[in-house]
């Protein structure tokens, strides 16, 4: 399954008494990530640009604010809001300004040369020294060195601290646990957390010749054609040169021109010599080619569905192995109060908020597993602010839900030990992951026609791996799904100890699409391959077709689609799918059932009736 796999250390959280004497909010502490090791004492004198990303102000609106736009029932539905009433909207307080610079001028002694207010005010840049930081944040910062590209970070694993009246202001310090770029790089300076990126090999792609694939039914290769059979997808775009989709890609992965072409021949005649559009975010210079698998999948996918007269986009992001915190370069590209980080202006990240919006974005990557945790919960949290900070623009999010049931990380199965994550799918508690339990994101199962039936046949759960789904632990359930949620959980969901999944959370996947066996090409052949990695590209194809349908009436695009399709208008556009579970964790995790179900959500999509349940819409 081409699934790669970005997430955090392991971490765990220990309340101290700082000896720099205040009193202090918990203070947080995590283990050396994968693939690092501790190299030595950062040089006190070094300087260390830190970044202190404020709370913002009107969040606990932000929902609010985008039902008003995205709820079906509300008047004013599609109603996108500008980019500077968002910027505004959410701008830290002057208090939250005003006490975190206090702080670091009156109480610390920083000089106000060193200060510096983010453009969007969201952020306080702050020069200091190593020794300076260490004071100030009562932290030990370290030179900690990448065992396979030698690159070296900044950073101070075993935490830091902030006095109470000033860590309420604060989301985030950059570097810290997070780590950030070496201080004596600093052109370099996207990376700032511990996420580091890992590439899926696919072990499961399989080779199928020719003669096989005319052979094969839908249930044993599935075409493009399968795909338009099974949803009754065949659209003709009115209005491609006004509408634009996208598909982010981290770790170098690239098409192959040749490969898309041979891809397009047998399947999509009109698009041989089409290439994805590259938009190029934060493009290092010194990395290996990544793997082609994830790439291949979606391009194949996205470009065979639609039309050759719709331009697809492919936003590349980070190419680097040590590139540290690629989520945060995608959102940054798009919003600028993102991505200014580690001191450096604006001007000096080339990529910051100035690519073009796409109305659909297909993301087939997993950030981070979603559990309550001192580093993870403040960085996901504010991940999440984003996406939905972007949804009010109009933006629509989809994502793949996951391969690996109801554990976390696809060939990693894990689950949670005693507040802790362990590999190797042992009993524990099942965990979420993001971007897929982010609720402004549309969380994309997986399935597969039934060995033996067609496209006429409902489809079940994919049986070949276990599609993710399940419920978050950090962000609650919305109100527009508790009735399909709170109906599966009282008469579906299996009889676990309370502590094994949280009925309370945001419940997902929303949605499903085919996911195995996908047929795509690469290196000159044809392979089986899939993972709602393929369902979530074919699913972000329905909606840049709904959106072309929009903009050719006069209207506006879909943006967040939720709570519509959660909605009693849409409850007739799905493929109820009733087979198959998602295992995981040394249990069957949950059965598909009538209705949503944490397998396969709502369905997969009728798209004749998906498009007329969006054009009903203002
Ligand atoms: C920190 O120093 C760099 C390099 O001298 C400078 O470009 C930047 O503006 C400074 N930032 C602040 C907040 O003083
Ligand atoms: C990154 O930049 C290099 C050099 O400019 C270019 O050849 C390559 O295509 C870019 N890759 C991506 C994925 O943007
Ligand atoms: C989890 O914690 C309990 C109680 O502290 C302990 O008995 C048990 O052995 C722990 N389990 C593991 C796998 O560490
Ligand atoms: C369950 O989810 C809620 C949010 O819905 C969260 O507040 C709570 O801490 C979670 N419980 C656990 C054990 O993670
Ligand atoms: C559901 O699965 C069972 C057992 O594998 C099978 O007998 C049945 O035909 C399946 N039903 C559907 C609708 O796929």
């Amino acid at each position: 399954m081409a699934l790669p796999r970005m997430f955090f250390g392991l971490a765990a959280l220990v309340t101290l008494v700082l000896a720099s004497g205040f009193s202090s909010a918990a203070i947080y502490q995590r283990s050396v990530p994968q693939g690092w090791s501790l190299h030595r004492r950062a040089d006190p004198d070094a300087l260390l640009p830190l970044k202190f990303s404020l709370a913002q102000s009107n969040l606990q609106n932000l929902e609010a604010y985008l039902l008003d736009i995205a709820d079906p029932t509300s008047p004013n539905y599609g109603k996108h809001w500008p980019a500077d009433k968002v910027t505004d909207t959410f701008r830290p307080s002057k208090t939250t300004v005003d006490v975190v610079h206090s702080w670091l001028a009156v109480d610390n002694g920083i000089s106000l040369d060193n200060i510096q207010l983010s453009r969007n005010g969201d952020a306080l840049h702050v020069n200091v020294t190593i020794a300076e930081a260490e004071r100030i944040l009562g932290a030990e910062y370290n030179i900690y060195r990448h065992g396979k590209t030698g690159i070296e970070r900044v950073g101070c694993h075993q935490g830091y601290a902030l006095p109470e009246h000033v860590s309420k202001h604060v989301d985030i310090v950059w570097p810290t646990v997070h780590f950030g770029n070496s201080v004596v790089t600093r052109r370099d300076a996207s990376a700032s957390s511990l996420l580091h990126v890992e590439h899926e090999s696919g072990a499961t792609t399989q080779p199928i010749s020719e003669a096989e694939l005319e052979a094969s039914g839908c249930d044993e290769a599935v075409t493009i054609e399968c795909l338009r059979d099974l949803y009754h997808f065949d659209y003709e775009p009115l209005a491609a040169d006004r509408n634009t989709i996208a598909v982010a890609e981290f770790e170098a992965n690239i098409v192959q021109p040749a490969d898309l072409d041979l891809f397009f021949q047998t399947y999509a005649p009109d698009r041989v010599g089409q290439v994805p559009t590259l938009v190029s975010i934060e493009n290092g210079t010194n990395s290996p080619p990544g793997s082609l698998g994830e790439a291949t999948l979606d391009f194949d996918l996205v470009m065979g569905l639609l039309s050759a007269k719709q331009e697809v986009k492919q936003y590349a992001v980070g190419t680097t192995n040590a590139n540290q915190n690629p989520v945060d370069e995608l959102l940054g590209a798009f919003d600028a109060s993102f991505c200014e980080r580690d001191g450096v202006s604006d001007e000096d990240l080339v990529d910051c908020g100035d690519k073009p919006l796409p109305n659909v974005i297909s993301i087939s990557y997993h950030f981070s597993p979603d559990y309550i945790d001192p580093t993870i919960t403040p960085v996901v949290t504010r991940q999440c602010t984003e996406i939905g900070k972007l949804s009010l623009r109009g933006i629509t999010f989809v994502a793949s839900s996951g391969d690996s049931g109801v554990s976390y990380g696809t060939g990693q199965h894990g689950c949670l030990v005693n507040g802790t994550l362990v590999n190797g799918n042992p009993v524990g508690t099942f965990i979420g992951q993001l971007p897929a339990s982010c609720p402004f994101v549309t969380a994309v199962g997986a399935t597969s026609v039934v060995p033996g039936n067609s496209v006429d046949d409902p489809e079940e759960a994919t049986t070949d791996f276990p599609s993710g789904g399940g419920f978050s632990n950090n962000f609650a359930r919305p109100s527009w799904q508790e009735a399909q949620v709170s109906k599966y959980l009282s008469k579906f969901a299996p009889d676990y100890a309370p502590d094994i999944f949280n009925r309370s959370g945001r419940a997902y996947p929303d949605v499903a699409a085919n996911g195995w066996p996908t047929v795509v090409a690469t290196n000159g052949k044809f392979f089986q391959s899939g993972g709602t990695s393929a369902s979530a590209p074919i699913f972000a194809s329905f909606v840049a077709s709904v959106n072309d349908a929009r903009i050719a009436a006069g209207k506006r695009t879909v943006g967040w689609i939720n709570p519509a399709l959660y909605s009693r208008e849409f409850a007739h556009v799905y493929n109820d799918i009733t087979n198959g579970t998602n295992p995981g964790c040394q249990t069957e995790g949950f059965p598909a059932a009538p209705g949503w179900d944490p397998v396969t959500g709502l369905g997969t999509l009728n798209f004749p009736l998906l498009l007329a349940a969006f054009l009903q819409l203002p």
